[in-house]
Protein backbone atom coordinates (compact mmCIF):
# COMPACT_ATOMS: atom_id res chain seq x y z
CA UNK A 1 0.00 0.00 0.00
CA UNK A 2 0.90 3.52 -0.64
CA UNK A 3 2.49 5.36 2.26
CA UNK A 4 0.39 7.32 5.04
CA UNK A 5 2.00 11.35 3.99
CA UNK A 6 1.43 13.28 7.11
CA UNK A 7 2.21 17.19 7.74
CA UNK A 8 3.66 18.25 11.21
CA UNK A 9 2.47 21.51 12.47
CA UNK A 10 4.35 22.43 15.71
CA UNK A 11 7.51 21.21 16.24
CA UNK A 12 7.98 21.76 20.26
CA UNK A 13 7.96 19.55 23.02
CA UNK A 14 5.14 17.22 21.19
CA UNK A 15 5.79 17.45 17.78
CA UNK A 16 9.36 17.03 18.23
CA UNK A 17 9.06 13.31 20.26
CA UNK A 18 6.52 12.79 17.96
CA UNK A 19 8.98 13.11 14.85
CA UNK A 20 11.49 11.57 16.18
CA UNK A 21 9.63 8.31 17.25
CA UNK A 22 8.49 7.78 13.76
CA UNK A 23 12.02 8.22 12.32
CA UNK A 24 13.65 5.73 14.79
CA UNK A 25 10.47 3.50 14.49
CA UNK A 26 9.80 3.74 11.37
CA UNK A 27 10.46 -0.36 10.12
CA UNK A 28 8.26 -1.54 12.97
CA UNK A 29 5.65 0.43 12.17
CA UNK A 30 5.53 -0.28 8.92
CA UNK A 31 4.66 -3.74 9.56
CA UNK A 32 2.53 -2.63 12.56
CA UNK A 33 0.23 -0.87 10.18
CA UNK A 34 1.07 -2.50 6.79
CA UNK A 35 1.78 0.47 5.04
CA UNK A 36 5.30 3.30 5.81
CA UNK A 37 3.94 6.42 7.98
CA UNK A 38 6.06 8.98 5.78
CA UNK A 39 6.39 12.70 7.02
CA UNK A 40 5.67 14.71 3.88
CA UNK A 41 6.09 18.01 5.69
CA UNK A 42 6.48 20.01 8.33
CA UNK A 43 5.92 23.98 9.94
CA UNK A 44 7.12 25.61 12.94
CA UNK A 45 8.00 29.04 13.74
CA UNK A 46 12.12 29.41 13.89
CA UNK A 47 13.33 27.57 11.42
CA UNK A 48 16.51 27.73 12.78
CA UNK A 49 16.86 25.79 15.66
CA UNK A 50 17.93 22.45 16.21
CA UNK A 51 14.75 19.61 17.18
CA UNK A 52 16.66 16.67 17.25
CA UNK A 53 14.95 15.74 13.74
CA UNK A 54 16.29 14.82 10.58
CA UNK A 55 14.41 17.33 8.19
CA UNK A 56 15.71 16.29 5.26
CA UNK A 57 13.66 15.66 2.22
CA UNK A 58 10.52 17.08 4.68
CA UNK A 59 9.04 20.25 3.21
CA UNK A 60 9.21 23.23 5.07
CA UNK A 61 6.24 25.33 5.40
CA UNK A 62 6.61 29.10 6.72
CA UNK A 63 3.13 28.69 8.30
CA UNK A 64 0.41 26.07 9.62
CA UNK A 65 -2.07 27.62 7.09
CA UNK A 66 0.27 26.95 4.19
CA UNK A 67 0.83 23.72 5.23
CA UNK A 68 -2.71 23.39 5.41
CA UNK A 69 -3.65 24.25 2.23
CA UNK A 70 -1.04 23.38 0.12
CA UNK A 71 0.94 20.06 1.52
CA UNK A 72 1.03 16.93 -0.41
CA UNK A 73 -0.39 14.82 2.27
CA UNK A 74 -3.25 12.77 3.89
CA UNK A 75 -3.10 14.08 7.42
CA UNK A 76 -2.84 17.36 9.25
CA UNK A 77 -1.75 17.03 12.47
CA UNK A 78 -1.97 20.08 14.68
CA UNK A 79 0.65 20.50 17.60
CA UNK A 80 0.73 24.01 17.88
CA UNK A 81 -1.78 24.99 20.68
CA UNK A 82 -4.46 27.07 21.80
CA UNK A 83 -8.27 27.25 20.62
CA UNK A 84 -7.93 30.36 18.11
CA UNK A 85 -5.54 31.45 15.58
CA UNK A 86 -3.03 29.62 13.81
CA UNK A 87 -4.22 26.18 14.94
CA UNK A 88 -7.79 26.93 14.99
CA UNK A 89 -7.61 28.11 11.06
CA UNK A 90 -5.33 25.46 9.87
CA UNK A 91 -7.24 22.39 11.13
CA UNK A 92 -10.43 23.75 9.41
CA UNK A 93 -8.25 24.37 6.17
CA UNK A 94 -7.43 20.91 6.54
CA UNK A 95 -10.82 19.82 7.09
CA UNK A 96 -11.80 21.37 4.50
CA UNK A 97 -9.81 20.17 2.32
CA UNK A 98 -10.56 16.21 3.22
CA UNK A 99 -7.78 15.65 5.14
CA UNK A 100 -7.88 13.87 7.88
CA UNK A 101 -7.11 15.73 11.24
CA UNK A 102 -5.35 14.20 14.46
CA UNK A 103 -4.78 16.58 17.46
CA UNK A 104 -3.34 16.95 21.00
CA UNK A 105 -5.47 20.42 21.26
CA UNK A 106 -8.36 19.91 24.15
CA UNK A 107 -8.36 24.25 24.05
CA UNK A 108 -9.38 23.69 20.71
CA UNK A 109 -11.83 21.15 21.25
CA UNK A 110 -13.28 22.67 24.28
CA UNK A 111 -14.31 25.61 22.00
CA UNK A 112 -15.13 24.42 18.82
CA UNK A 113 -15.33 20.78 18.85
CA UNK A 114 -18.88 20.35 17.83
CA UNK A 115 -18.93 22.35 15.01
CA UNK A 116 -15.15 20.69 14.03
CA UNK A 117 -16.72 17.22 14.45
CA UNK A 118 -19.67 18.46 11.97
CA UNK A 119 -17.12 19.14 9.56
CA UNK A 120 -14.74 16.18 9.41
CA UNK A 121 -18.33 13.77 9.64
CA UNK A 122 -19.57 15.95 6.24
CA UNK A 123 -15.99 15.34 4.83
CA UNK A 124 -16.53 11.98 5.67
CA UNK A 125 -13.01 12.16 7.40
CA UNK A 126 -11.57 11.12 10.90
CA UNK A 127 -10.82 13.57 13.55
CA UNK A 128 -8.37 11.63 16.33
CA UNK A 129 -7.54 13.49 19.22
CA UNK A 130 -6.41 11.15 22.04
CA UNK A 131 -3.74 12.90 23.37
CA UNK A 132 -6.14 15.63 24.29
CA UNK A 133 -7.16 14.26 27.39
CA UNK A 134 -4.45 12.90 30.28
CA UNK A 135 -1.59 12.80 27.78
CA UNK A 136 -0.89 8.87 26.84
CA UNK A 137 -3.58 7.72 28.89
CA UNK A 138 -6.30 5.90 26.26
CA UNK A 139 -9.30 7.20 27.51
CA UNK A 140 -11.02 8.91 24.30
CA UNK A 141 -10.49 5.57 22.52
CA UNK A 142 -11.93 3.76 25.73
CA UNK A 143 -15.23 5.90 26.44
CA UNK A 144 -15.54 6.91 22.33
CA UNK A 145 -15.20 2.63 21.42
CA UNK A 146 -14.47 0.32 24.14
CA UNK A 147 -16.97 0.81 26.62
CA UNK A 148 -20.15 2.06 23.63
CA UNK A 149 -23.52 1.05 25.19
CA UNK A 150 -22.76 1.49 28.53
CA UNK A 151 -24.58 4.24 30.42
CA UNK A 152 -22.20 6.64 32.56
CA UNK A 153 -23.21 8.15 36.22
CA UNK A 154 -20.10 10.17 36.65
CA UNK A 155 -16.18 10.55 35.74
CA UNK A 156 -13.65 11.75 37.53
CA UNK A 157 -9.92 12.25 37.72
CA UNK A 158 -6.70 14.00 38.29
CA UNK A 159 -6.60 15.37 34.19
CA UNK A 160 -3.33 18.21 34.91
CA UNK A 161 -0.17 17.27 35.24
CA UNK A 162 1.77 20.09 35.48
CA UNK A 163 -0.60 20.38 39.06
CA UNK A 164 -0.34 17.00 40.52
CA UNK A 165 3.40 17.15 39.55
CA UNK A 166 3.21 20.89 41.85
CA UNK A 167 1.43 19.38 44.58
CA UNK A 168 3.62 15.92 44.69
CA UNK A 169 6.50 18.16 44.67
CA UNK A 170 5.53 20.60 47.80
CA UNK A 171 3.96 17.87 50.07
CA UNK A 172 7.15 15.07 49.40
CA UNK A 173 10.26 18.00 48.93
CA UNK A 174 8.82 21.03 50.69
CA UNK A 175 9.57 23.63 47.62
CA UNK A 176 8.09 26.79 46.70
CA UNK A 177 5.28 26.81 44.16
CA UNK A 178 6.99 29.07 42.11
CA UNK A 179 10.09 26.38 41.94
CA UNK A 180 7.88 23.60 41.02
CA UNK A 181 5.62 25.40 38.07
CA UNK A 182 8.88 26.45 36.86
CA UNK A 183 10.57 22.66 36.79
CA UNK A 184 7.16 21.39 35.27
CA UNK A 185 7.88 23.64 32.32
CA UNK A 186 11.37 22.98 32.21
CA UNK A 187 10.23 19.42 31.32
CA UNK A 188 7.45 20.18 29.20
CA UNK A 189 4.50 19.39 31.11
CA UNK A 190 3.29 23.19 31.20
CA UNK A 191 0.71 24.77 28.83
CA UNK A 192 2.76 27.67 26.93
CA UNK A 193 0.88 30.09 29.49
CA UNK A 194 1.05 28.06 32.41
CA UNK A 195 -1.93 29.79 34.01
CA UNK A 196 -4.06 27.66 31.83
CA UNK A 197 -2.62 24.22 33.88
CA UNK A 198 -2.52 26.48 37.35
CA UNK A 199 -5.79 28.79 37.40
CA UNK A 200 -7.93 24.66 36.20
CA UNK A 201 -9.00 25.71 32.69
CA UNK A 202 -6.93 22.80 31.28
CA UNK A 203 -8.91 20.31 33.19
CA UNK A 204 -12.05 22.23 32.53
CA UNK A 205 -11.19 22.05 28.97
CA UNK A 206 -10.74 17.76 29.01
CA UNK A 207 -13.27 17.24 31.47
CA UNK A 208 -15.72 19.14 29.00
CA UNK A 209 -14.42 17.07 26.32
CA UNK A 210 -15.08 13.97 28.42
CA UNK A 211 -18.43 15.23 29.67
CA UNK A 212 -19.38 15.20 26.17
CA UNK A 213 -17.99 11.97 25.13
CA UNK A 214 -19.89 10.13 28.15
CA UNK A 215 -23.21 12.37 28.42
CA UNK A 216 -23.72 12.78 24.92
CA UNK A 217 -24.44 16.35 25.41
CA UNK A 218 -23.19 19.60 23.59
CA UNK A 219 -19.44 20.43 24.75
CA UNK A 220 -20.26 23.11 27.76
CA UNK A 221 -16.53 24.32 28.83
CA UNK A 222 -17.71 27.34 29.88
CA UNK A 223 -20.32 25.89 32.78
CA UNK A 224 -17.78 24.44 35.12
CA UNK A 225 -17.30 25.17 38.24
CA UNK A 226 -13.53 26.21 38.07
CA UNK A 227 -11.10 26.82 41.18
CA UNK A 228 -7.25 26.27 40.86
CA UNK A 229 -4.52 25.56 42.92
CA UNK A 230 -2.72 28.80 42.56
CA UNK A 231 -3.64 29.55 46.60
CA UNK A 232 -2.63 26.03 47.99
CA UNK A 233 0.00 26.55 50.47
CA UNK A 234 2.57 24.12 52.05
CA UNK A 235 0.51 24.57 55.35
CA UNK A 236 -2.53 23.54 53.24
CA UNK A 237 -0.84 20.33 52.08
CA UNK A 238 0.58 19.56 55.35
CA UNK A 239 -2.94 20.20 57.35
CA UNK A 240 -4.84 17.69 55.06
CA UNK A 241 -2.25 15.16 55.91
CA UNK A 242 -2.76 15.38 59.46
CA UNK A 243 -6.31 15.20 59.17
CA UNK A 244 -5.74 11.79 56.61
CA UNK A 245 -6.09 13.61 53.22
CA UNK A 246 -4.40 14.53 49.97
CA UNK A 247 -5.11 17.54 48.41
CA UNK A 248 -5.53 16.90 44.69
CA UNK A 249 -6.88 19.11 41.65
CA UNK A 250 -9.84 16.56 40.74
CA UNK A 251 -12.25 17.47 37.36
CA UNK A 252 -15.89 15.77 38.18
CA UNK A 253 -18.70 15.25 35.84
CA UNK A 254 -21.51 13.69 37.21
CA UNK A 255 -25.82 13.29 36.12
CA UNK A 256 -27.96 14.28 39.13
CA UNK A 257 -31.76 14.47 38.48
CA UNK A 258 -31.63 17.54 37.16
CA UNK A 259 -28.84 18.08 34.39
CA UNK A 260 -24.50 17.49 34.33
CA UNK A 261 -22.77 18.90 36.75
CA UNK A 262 -19.31 19.85 36.02
CA UNK A 263 -16.41 21.24 38.82
CA UNK A 264 -12.61 21.53 38.37
CA UNK A 265 -10.79 22.36 42.34
CA UNK A 266 -8.60 21.57 44.65
CA UNK A 267 -10.18 18.25 46.07
CA UNK A 268 -9.23 16.44 50.12
CA UNK A 269 -8.70 12.69 48.99
CA UNK A 270 -8.39 10.10 51.45
CA UNK A 271 -4.99 8.73 52.22
CA UNK A 272 -5.45 5.00 51.54
CA UNK A 273 -7.53 6.02 48.50
CA UNK A 274 -5.73 4.75 45.24
CA UNK A 275 -6.08 8.38 43.27
CA UNK A 276 -4.41 10.03 46.39
CA UNK A 277 -1.42 7.69 45.71
CA UNK A 278 -1.49 9.06 41.83
CA UNK A 279 2.06 11.20 42.19
CA UNK A 280 3.65 13.52 40.03
CA UNK A 281 2.68 14.12 36.08
CA UNK A 282 0.70 10.96 36.42
CA UNK A 283 -2.97 10.83 35.92
CA UNK A 284 -5.96 8.81 36.59
CA UNK A 285 -9.38 8.87 35.21
CA UNK A 286 -12.67 7.15 36.94
CA UNK A 287 -15.15 6.24 34.64
CA UNK A 288 -18.22 4.91 36.39
CA UNK A 289 -20.93 3.28 34.27
CA UNK A 290 -23.83 0.61 34.62
CA UNK A 291 -22.77 -2.14 32.51
CA UNK A 292 -18.90 -2.34 33.41
CA UNK A 293 -18.90 -0.64 36.70
CA UNK A 294 -15.99 1.40 37.67
CA UNK A 295 -12.94 1.33 35.43
CA UNK A 296 -10.01 3.62 36.98
CA UNK A 297 -6.92 4.08 34.33
CA UNK A 298 -3.88 5.67 35.68
CA UNK A 299 -0.57 7.02 33.44
CA UNK A 300 1.77 9.02 32.05
CA UNK A 301 -0.66 12.79 31.62
CA UNK A 302 2.22 15.04 30.32
CA UNK A 303 5.33 15.03 28.54
CA UNK A 304 6.69 14.91 24.86
CA UNK A 305 7.10 10.84 24.73
CA UNK A 306 3.98 10.01 26.38
CA UNK A 307 1.45 12.66 24.61
CA UNK A 308 3.59 11.52 21.11
CA UNK A 309 2.62 8.02 21.78
CA UNK A 310 -1.32 9.07 21.97
CA UNK A 311 -0.80 10.77 19.11
CA UNK A 312 0.95 8.02 17.17
CA UNK A 313 -1.80 6.00 17.85
CA UNK A 314 -4.20 8.32 16.27
CA UNK A 315 -2.01 8.49 13.03
CA UNK A 316 -1.48 4.26 13.09
CA UNK A 317 -5.33 4.10 14.04
CA UNK A 318 -5.54 6.09 10.30
CA UNK A 319 -3.09 4.25 8.42
CA UNK A 320 -4.80 1.02 9.19
CA UNK A 321 -8.27 2.35 8.12
CA UNK A 322 -9.39 1.50 4.78
CA UNK A 323 -11.67 3.14 2.47
CA UNK A 324 -15.23 2.74 3.38
CA UNK A 325 -14.70 1.10 6.76
CA UNK A 326 -17.54 2.23 8.66
CA UNK A 327 -16.40 5.53 11.13
CA UNK A 328 -15.93 6.13 14.76
CA UNK A 329 -17.96 9.15 15.30
CA UNK A 330 -15.71 12.13 16.43
CA UNK A 331 -17.41 12.91 19.66
CA UNK A 332 -18.52 9.08 20.56
CA UNK A 333 -22.23 9.61 18.61
CA UNK A 334 -22.86 11.77 15.13
CA UNK A 335 -22.15 15.87 16.13
CA UNK A 336 -25.69 16.58 15.07
CA UNK A 337 -26.93 14.40 17.16
CA UNK A 338 -25.55 15.68 20.26
CA UNK A 339 -28.33 16.88 23.13
CA UNK A 340 -28.55 20.24 24.74
CA UNK A 341 -26.52 21.19 27.28
CA UNK A 342 -28.61 20.72 30.21
CA UNK A 343 -26.77 22.24 33.93
CA UNK A 344 -27.46 20.44 36.94
CA UNK A 345 -29.26 22.93 39.51
P1 LIG B 1 5.16 23.79 22.47
O1 LIG B 1 4.93 25.19 22.90
O2 LIG B 1 6.33 23.06 23.00
O3 LIG B 1 5.23 23.73 20.87
C1 LIG B 1 4.38 24.45 20.05
C2 LIG B 1 4.90 24.40 18.61
O4 LIG B 1 4.03 25.16 17.78
C3 LIG B 1 6.29 24.97 18.43
O5 LIG B 1 7.01 24.21 17.48
C4 LIG B 1 6.05 26.38 17.88
O6 LIG B 1 7.08 26.84 17.00
C5 LIG B 1 4.77 26.16 17.10
N1 LIG B 1 3.92 27.35 17.07
C6 LIG B 1 3.41 28.01 18.13
N2 LIG B 1 2.66 29.05 17.71
C7 LIG B 1 2.71 29.04 16.36
C8 LIG B 1 2.16 29.85 15.34
N3 LIG B 1 1.39 30.92 15.64
N4 LIG B 1 2.43 29.56 14.06
C9 LIG B 1 3.22 28.50 13.77
N5 LIG B 1 3.75 27.67 14.66
C10 LIG B 1 3.50 27.94 15.95
O7 LIG B 1 3.80 23.01 22.80
P2 LIG B 1 3.61 21.48 23.15
O8 LIG B 1 4.33 20.63 22.19
O9 LIG B 1 3.83 21.28 24.60
O10 LIG B 1 2.02 21.33 22.94
C11 LIG B 1 1.46 21.19 21.66
C12 LIG B 1 -0.03 20.85 21.81
O11 LIG B 1 -0.15 19.63 22.54
C13 LIG B 1 -0.84 21.88 22.63
O12 LIG B 1 -2.14 21.91 22.13
C14 LIG B 1 -0.84 21.28 24.03
O13 LIG B 1 -1.91 21.72 24.81
C15 LIG B 1 -0.96 19.82 23.69
N6 LIG B 1 -0.51 18.90 24.72
C16 LIG B 1 0.73 19.05 25.27
C17 LIG B 1 1.19 18.16 26.21
C18 LIG B 1 2.53 18.28 26.84
O14 LIG B 1 2.82 17.49 27.76
N7 LIG B 1 3.39 19.21 26.42
C19 LIG B 1 0.33 17.03 26.64
C20 LIG B 1 -0.95 16.94 25.97
C21 LIG B 1 -1.34 17.86 25.06
P3 LIG B 1 8.58 27.11 17.55
O15 LIG B 1 9.08 25.76 17.99
O16 LIG B 1 9.34 27.59 16.37
O17 LIG B 1 8.44 28.08 18.66
N1 LIG C 1 -0.27 21.07 30.47
C1 LIG C 1 -0.93 19.80 30.42
C2 LIG C 1 -0.77 19.10 31.74
C3 LIG C 1 -0.39 18.97 29.31
O1 LIG C 1 0.11 19.50 32.52
O2 LIG C 1 -1.50 18.16 32.03
C4 LIG C 1 -1.13 17.67 29.10
O3 LIG C 1 -2.42 17.92 28.60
Amino acid sequence: ADALKIGIAGLGTVGASLARILQTRADALTVSCGRAISIAAVSARDRSRDRGIDLSGIEWFATPMELAEKADIDVFVELIGGAEGAADQSVRVALSRGLHVVTANKALLARHGVELAKMAEDKGVLLNYEAAVAGGIPVIKTLRESLTGNQFSRIYGIMNGTCNYILTRMEKEGLSFAECLTEAQRLGYAEADPSFDIDGNDTAHKLSILTTLAFGSQIAADDIYLEGISNISIDDIHAARDLGYRIKLLGVAQKTATGIEQRVHPTMVPLDSVIAQVDGVTNAVALESDILGELLMVGPGAGGNATASAVLGDITDIAKSRPGAQKVPVLGRPAHLLEPYVQAE
